[in-house]
């Protein structure tokens, strides 16, 4: 029987991968890999000649499976890096992505003192766990309509040390905030869903097939959750406090008119992400 060494499995995978139109097929197969074996890239690649025996093998076969049904990565090994911090991440949250380290880099270039900061559909924590992360002396709080996202968010808020200033909350956007003495925050912060059903179609069968509905759609044109944080926040932030937003590649224009036709904002400002595409608003009480 053929003994199969790492360096024959990386390449056997990659293979696999490209015939099945898998994206990024050599890093995914590391990665999967990497996973089962417990090792870094690093660690796998000066490990190229170690022999790997039927268990593991017959593992990463379900591993292959299942990556060739598009789940994943993140979903399969459970990890997700956002802000260089390790996120568990499994189907009951959407995969933070690199555009939302925009939005956490602009708060904490802008808030260098002590604040109240809300983050509004958490999911795994990415947003608030990250500021809490840089900002030991923040007072932190997060919602999400999902229990099950508030479950990952409780298990994230522990791994990172931060569990006890960061008050999880279940409800439908600021609904969870009445259960709190003070309703008033110096940031509001959300990644919301924004993709419209019209969209659906053409996201990429990882997303479309394996992450969470709810954290994806919102609406005919993927403003619905928006337009309701740009009315409602202005009755929950402090004087001078600032909502942030991450919208989609195409809601820039629409956004900003939301905002300027809320009278309670004074300023609008747009961010964009590394791509260029306009991807954060900040809009300023
Ligand atoms: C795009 S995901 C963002 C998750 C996380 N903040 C991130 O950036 O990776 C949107 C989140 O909003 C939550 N959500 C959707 N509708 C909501 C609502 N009406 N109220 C509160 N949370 C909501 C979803 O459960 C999901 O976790």
């Amino acid at each position: 029987m053929k003994t199969w060494r790492v360096i024959d499995l990386i390449e056997w995978t990659t293979e696999y991968f490209e015939r099945h139109e898998v994206p990024t097929p050599r890093l995914d197969a590391e990665l999967l890999l990497g996973h089962l074996l417990q090792k870094s890239r690093l660690q796998l690649y000066l490990s190229f000649e170690m022999p790997v025996f039927q268990e593991a093998l017959s593992k990463f076969r379900e591993l292959i499976k299942k990556r060739i049904d598009h789940t994943p990565v993140s979903y399969l090994t459970n990890h997700k890096e956002f802000m260089a911090l390790d996120f568990y991440v499994d189907p009951r949250v959407l995969i933070p992505r690199p555009e939302t380290e925009i939005l956490v880099e602009t708060v904490l270039e802008l808030q260098k003192e002590p604040c109240r900061f809300v983050d509004i559909g958490t999911g795994c924590g990415a947003i608030a766990i990250s500021s809490a992360h840089h900002r030991p002396d923040w007072e932190l709080i997060a919602t999400d309509f999902s229990i099950e996202a508030l479950e990952v968010a409780e298990r994230n808020a522990l791994n990172h040390n931060c569990a006890d200033r960061l008050t999880l909350l279940q409800g439908d956007l600021f609904e969870p905030l009445q259960q709190l003495s003070d309703t008033h925050f110096d940031w509001i912060a959300s990644n919301p869903p924004y993709v419209s059903v019209d969209e659906a179609s053409t996201l990429p069968p990882d997303v479309r097939k394996h992450e969470p509905e709810v954290a994806l759609f919102a609406g005919v044109d993927g403003l619905d959750i928006i337009r309701r944080l740009v009315t409602d926040a202005p009755q929950y932030l402090n004087t001078e406090g600032k909502l942030i937003l991450e919208i989609g590649h195409n809601q820039s224009y629409a956004v900003q008119d939301l905002i300027k036709s809320e009278p309670a904002y004074q300023r609008c400002e747009v961010i964009q992400d590394y791509a260029g595409i306009e991807r954060v608003v900040l809009a300023s009480i």
